[in-house]
């Protein structure tokens, strides 16, 4: 497996594949790798015919100090299962390689970065965005793959996609769950053992909210029945619960062809997303 930190590298074994007509599939990451990012890198081995990863923890999209330095790394370990994986190359730049000049640019996404993850973690897509933006125009790839546990994130990069024109197809995977259904996420690694427990409370929640729905209980009263249920269990904090349409993230009041049910919470200190489709 190659190991590149720097562009320039990255950018010559890369041509080297495009000369041989080979394909290249993408999966951005920003390390502690789980489950979830092994399905990714296995979709990619599928359709193309090679496969990098990169692993970078983008500061741009923490709105949060603390939330940036608690972040897990075990780059390590994360190299040693891509390469029992048969990843073709990584890419896991410094902060200096990547931001090279201090970055003034911003990106607006309208409606799709103000509600949910926008309204909780402001400047959070635009960091996304940034990095993604430069992350494509460094790697090139013709796919790119992102795990659907971040479902608004990857709405916005399609929408950013298509706005840039970047030449790059993109496929949302579905997400990952342990057996009990928590959503696989790097984040779960800093729950205690006690709060992993707790933490399976969010896909309870979603399918609480599916089934409520399905017998016409407004959004309104699931919010305050699962805020109910999250206080009798303690220590879980909902930010959100929203239905959605899954095509430009607006609110529903019922569920309609192309429905997305999306959660947030605090888990003792640490924060959880997760999400259901509906169709
Ligand atoms: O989903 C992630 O891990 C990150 O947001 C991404 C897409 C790698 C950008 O830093």
């Amino acid at each position: 497996m190659h190991i590149f930190q720097e562009i320039r590298p990255l950018k010559a074994f890369l041509e080297q594949i495009r000369k041989g007509s080979g394909t290249i599939g993408f999966v951005p990451t920003m390390g502690a790798l789980h489950p979830g990012h092994i399905s990714l890198i296995q979709a990619s081995q599928k359709d193309n015919h090679k496969t990098i990863c990169s692993i970078y923890v983008n500061p741009a999209q923490f709105n949060n100090a603390a939330d940036l330095a608690k972040y897990p790394r075990t780059l390590e370990r994360d190299l040693e299962l891509l390469r029992q994986q048969g990843c073709d190359a990584v890419f896991c730049p410094s902060n200096a390689e990547m931001y090279a000049t201090d970055s003034i640019l911003k990106f607006d996404f309208g409606y799709l970065n103000t509600e949910m993850e926008g309204r909780y973690r402001p400047g959070h897509f635009s960091g996304v965005a940034l990095v993604v933006s430069k992350l494509f125009n460094i790697v090139q790839p013709d796919v790119a793959y992102f795990g659907q546990k971040d479902f608004q994130q990857f709405k916005i990069i399609e929408r950013l996609v298509s706005e840039l024109k970047f030449e790059i197809a993109l496929k949302c995977m579905p997400i990952v769950r342990e057996s009990d259904g928590l959503a696989m996420s790097s984040r779960n690694a800093r729950l205690s053992k006690e709060n992993r427990t707790k933490a399976a409370q969010l896909y309870q929640a979603l399918l609480f909210a599916k089934e409520g729905l399905s017998k016409n209980k407004s959004m309104a009263d699931i919010r305050s029945q699962v805020e109910s249920q999250f206080n009798s269990v303690g220590g879980i904090q909902l930010e959100y619960l929203e239905l959605v349409d899954s095509t430009n993230l607006l609110p529903l009041e019922n569920v309609g062809d192309k429905s997305i049910l999306l959660i947030a919470a605090y888990v003792g200190e640490v924060r959880l997303i997760d999400n259901l489709l509906l169709t």
